[in-house]
């Protein structure tokens, strides 16, 4: 048995596990008036009502203690002072001194990170300006109309998510473009309708070796050219967000169109320095900055307020409440706000990419469940499709609602609807209906949720809103006492791809992997002959 699971604060909350199996939440809400209130918090902008959850006062005091067992104030000031806590990479991890509002100094390695952040932050201001502006043109001297951002990821996930969130504050004349699968359909559709003339590029990729970003990356690079545009049209039409400098400028992006970041920013925490440079394109480098406000101020409640009364923590021990002690194995993230839609995604690779880990700092295999699968889509969509399963499958799904108090619009009665059917379906969830003579109808309840209720999705509730979940997914590594800012898991992967890929091209039957591998590429190949011109 592990150490954690051998601790006292783990054995305190197996037992109190057992003292509340049997009690439905909907119970607990009988028997304590004032539980909504207190099982409720407000930080950073952002209201969170946590009390349809199978908890206790006492379920509280317990997950708290084992955060403090697990020193999670501890790992989380290590955190903050740049500490190399990313121990498989060797990397300090401080994408929080990204959005450090305060100016104070922030070392890493001994030295002051913060006047480069600031540095980039005044390029980005300027040249997002320009493009905005009209002032930054095309080769041919018309201005941009679509930016296409190429990467993947988190060089993707987060920029997208944010520009979707962030669509009111848009550009008129702006349209942004996503390209991030190396499915050729990707840019293909991208560039459809797209003037190479009036085109921006931005190929963003941490490491600039990513081998769907480069292939997206030179395929835009021919199509600019093969429109007739000559090859000094790609410093007008290509800048680039990396850490690679040479990888860059081998590509043939003039690193003066370079915007850089730092190997102390995870890919998936990334979204905060210069891979946001399509967010200060289409929205304002004053709405990318709102957001850094937002989250900064999410960070500040998590390092100063009590555990006890901390949103991320809070939200990370309740989940493993879920999942440790309750047997849960996913969770659904659901926004009753459509321009949230890509939340689900972004939250998939901070989540799973993070937590997805089955051994320990001290390279011990875990015996207890650690990162759950995330998914989710917008409601009420979700409600007409997949909610069937919320409320009558077998499984139990914990979920957390996203709501906002107020729209982008002005149709009232949409919005009524859309925020009625939110509260209703938690409540529904929880309280279930029992019918004794028609046991399909019969609604068990029980469900858990969290309600997070935004004022108005504006840049900086959204910054807010991200650094949470960013934190919540801290919190539960420190539990779980794995590494969650590497990645090693995807690259097995990546390196039998180009083994296969290489195999495509060699003639006679492969058979160096296993029965079905050696079958799919052998059919493949053989399409391939018949069909390429
Ligand atoms: O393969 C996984 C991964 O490394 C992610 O962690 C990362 O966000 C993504 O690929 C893209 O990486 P890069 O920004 O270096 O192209």
């Amino acid at each position: 048995m592990s150490l954690l699971t051998q601790s006292p604060s783990w054995r305190a909350l197996a037992d109190h596990r057992e003292a509340l199996a049997g009690t439905p939440i909907r119970e607990l809400f009988e028997r304590d008036t004032d539980r909504a209130s207190r099982f409720s918090l407000d930080a950073a902008g952002l209201f969170v009502d946590y009390s349809k959850n199978p908890i206790v006062d006492d379920t509280i005091t317990r997950l708290v203690a084992l955060a403090r067992e697990a020193g999670v104030d501890a790992h989380r000031d290590a955190m903050f002072a740049g500490e190399r806590i990313n121990r498989t990479e060797n990397r300090a991890v401080l994408h929080v001194a990204l959005r450090d509002r305060s100016g104070a100094p922030r070392m890493v390695d001994g030295v002051d990170v913060s006047p480069q952040i600031a540095a980039v932050l005044s390029r980005m201001r300027r040249f997002s300006g320009s493009v905005r502006s009209g002032a930054w043109t095309g080769y041919t001297g018309r201005e941009i109309t679509d930016i296409v951002n190429i990467g993947i990821g988190g060089s993707d996930l987060g920029p997208k998510m944010v520009c979707e969130a962030l669509r009111p504050y848009g550009h008129e004349r702006l349209t942004m473009h996503f390209v991030s699968n190396v499915d050729g359909a990707d840019i293909v559709e991208a560039l459809k309708h797209a003037d190479p003339e009036t085109t921006l590029f931005i190929v963003s990729s941490k490491t600039f070796t990513t081998r769907e970003t480069l292939t997206n990356a030179h395929t835009a690079r021919a199509w600019l050219l093969a429109s007739g545009a000559p090859e000094e049209a790609v410093a007008r039409h290509f800048v680039a967000v990396s850490t690679n400098t040479e990888a860059v400028s081998a590509f043939g992006i003039d690193t003066d169109n370079m915007f850089e970041f730092w190997d102390w920013v995870g890919g998936r925490y990334s979204l905060w320095s210069a891979i946001g440079l399509p967010i200060a394109l289409m929205a304002g480098m004053d709405a990318f900055e709102q957001l850094l406000d937002g989250a900064d101020a999410m960070d500040r409640h998590f390092a100063d307020a009590p555990l006890e009364r901390n949103l991320p923590v809070l939200l990370a021990m309740i989940g493993i409440w879920h999942q440790n002690f309750l047997g849960t194995t996913s969770q659904l993230i659901a926004p009753y706000d459509n321009y949230l839609h890509r939340l689900p995604a972004y939250l998939q690779q901070l989540d799973m990419e993070s937590n997805g880990k089955s051994v320990t700092l001290d390279h011990a295999r875990v015996d207890y469940m650690t990162g759950s699968v995330i998914w989710g889509e917008p409601g009420t969509n979700g409600q007409h499709a997949f909610f069937q399963l919320l409320h009558q499958g077998t499984a139990v799904i914990p979920a957390d609602f996203i709501v906002c108090m107020q729209p982008h619009h002005t149709l009232n009665e949409h919005h009524d609807i859309l925020v009625a059917n939110c509260f209703a379906q938690s409540e529904a969830l929880m309280n279930g209906s029992r019918s004794v003579d028609e046991p399909h109808r019969n609604f068990e309840g029980n469900r858990p949720t969290n309600t997070i209720c935004v004022d108005t999705l504006n840049p900086a509730s959204l910054g807010a809103l991200i650094a949470l979940y960013e934190h919540k997914v801290f919190v539960q590594g420190c539990v779980w006492r794995i590494n969650s800012f590497d990645q090693w898991g995807v690259e097995l992967g990546k390196k039998l791809a180009v083994v296969i890929e290489k195999e495509f091209a060699l003639s006679g039957p492969i058979e160096s992997h296993d029965g079905s591998t050696n079958q799919l590429i052998n059919r493949f190949r053989a399409w391939r002959k018949t069909t390429r011109v």
